[in-house]
């Protein structure tokens, strides 16, 4: 089969749209340093782009959850693949996250990270597709872009680790060769 990639959410849109992200939230934790959570690898590009664009103090860090492998559904099982360095006690915590699909790796991790008692727990997804929830009390803070049930490569989304260098959102498609 070959792959078809085609784009979907374009280099301008992405970053006019991180620009306005990036002004909320710093507003929001005015007076506040945000400790960071990207969580690896598709959360990297939306990551570093928001972080450039928040004014307050700031910290990053960085873990590794996986319920998908190469497939293209979730598997339902999470599991930590790297942990956090530091402590989120009592930290005012933005998860950044590349998409929320069924919403599976996000409960799990707001569960977790919850238990280890920071001041605050927001979350942050690049991309959101509301009708493939099976989780409830996945809460969305801030959401760049809602989409519809397709599957994504590309500005930190892979398909089988592939795509991530994609400096836009494509829709990948297959087809016969
Ligand atoms: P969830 O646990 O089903 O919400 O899955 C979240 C994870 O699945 C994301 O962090 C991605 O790694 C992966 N995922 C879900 N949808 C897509 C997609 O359209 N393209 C690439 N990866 C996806
Ligand atoms: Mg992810």
């Amino acid at each position: 089969m070959k792959e078809v990639v085609s784009v979907m959410i374009d280099e301008k849109t992405l970053a006019d749209r991180i620009d306005v992200l990036g002004r909320q939230i710093s507003e929001d934790y005015a007076g506040k340093q945000v400790h960071v959570i990207c969580v690896l690898k598709g959360g990297v590009a939306f990551m570093w782009e928001l972080a450039k664009r928040i004014t307050v103090p700031l910290t990053m860090d960085f873990m590794s959850v996986s319920s998908y492998g190469n497939e293209k559904s979730s598997s339902g099982i999470v599991r930590i693949v790297k942990d956090l360095d530091q402590s989120i006690e009592g930290k005012d915590v933005l998860v950044v996250e590349d998409i929320i699909d069924s919403g599976r790796t996000l409960s799990y991790l707001l569960e977790l990270l919850t238990k280890r008692k920071p001041a605050s727990l927001k979350l942050c997804t690049l991309l959101d597709k509301p009708d493939r929830r099976v989780v409830e009390g996945v809460d969305v803070d801030y959401c760049a872009f809602t989409i519809e049930d397709k599957f994504v490569v590309g500005y930190g989304l892979d398909y089988a680790q592939r795509y991530r260098n994609l400096p836009y959102v494509g829709e990948i498609s297959f087809e016969e060769e």
